[in-house]
């Protein structure tokens, strides 16, 4: 039987793709990625380009209001790489409601904080663990969820939790939140593929 296949969309350094890289060559996830695609340069897309997966840059510069309609059409164009799922690991421009009514149920997000707590517009990489050591939160973590209309509003898949120490920066929180994350993302992938 041939493999579910995923494309993963990225717009930063990548490592929660690498997650997803290394569980699959290592044989504990078992699908494919037909597609890395990022909507600026970035260095998931090495990453990507390391393992052989295909890399494509749609830039959000050059295609604006039509980056979602590009990155659909290059989902779609081969039948035989077009991906079963997609998840966004670290991609942070909003997709538009045709790309999501498309892919209805078949798309999840990763995101950085214990949702419904610190989503929503503005809410990504770094301002997530300001505000929340601003609010002077005791606890974070990270959240799988499926992507609806709305930005970080759709169905909790799953989370994971973490302390928020006394002396962290937001940058140590996010390391150690990340490290998290890397296990989160493919447990969040077995779900929805219901492997
Ligand atoms: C991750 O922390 C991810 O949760 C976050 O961006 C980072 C990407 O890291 N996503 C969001 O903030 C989405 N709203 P990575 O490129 O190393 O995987």
């Amino acid at each position: 039987m041939s493999k579910i296949k995923i494309g993963v969309l990225i717009s930063g350094s990548g490592s929660n793709l690498q997650s997803i890289i290394d569980n699959i060559e290592n044989g504990k996830l078992d699908c494919k990625i037909s597609y890395v695609i990022a909507d600026r340069e970035c260095y998931g897309l090495e990453r990507a380009k390391k393992h052989n997966i295909s890399a494509v840059l749609v830039d959000k510069k050059e295609y604006g209001k039509n980056l979602s309609d590009r990155i659909n059409v290059i989902l779609e164009e081969d039948k035989n790489k077009k991906p079963d799922y997609i998840i966004l690991a670290g991609y942070l421009s909003i997709l538009s409601e045709s790309f999501i009514n498309n892919w209805n149920r078949k798309i999840i997000n990763i995101h950085p904080s214990l949702l419904p707590k610190f989503g929503g517009k503005g809410m990504y990489g770094m301002n997530v663990h300001r505000a929340v050591i601003e609010a002077k939160e005791k606890e974070s973590g990270a959240t799988v969820h499926f992507v609806d209309n709305g930005i970080d509003t759709g169905e909790i898949i799953m989370n994971v939790k973490v302390p928020v120490l006394e002396d962290d920066t937001p940058e140590t929180l996010q390391k150690r939140i990340l490290e998290k994350e890397h296990i989160l993302m493919i447990e969040g992938i077995k779900k929805l593929l219901k492997i």
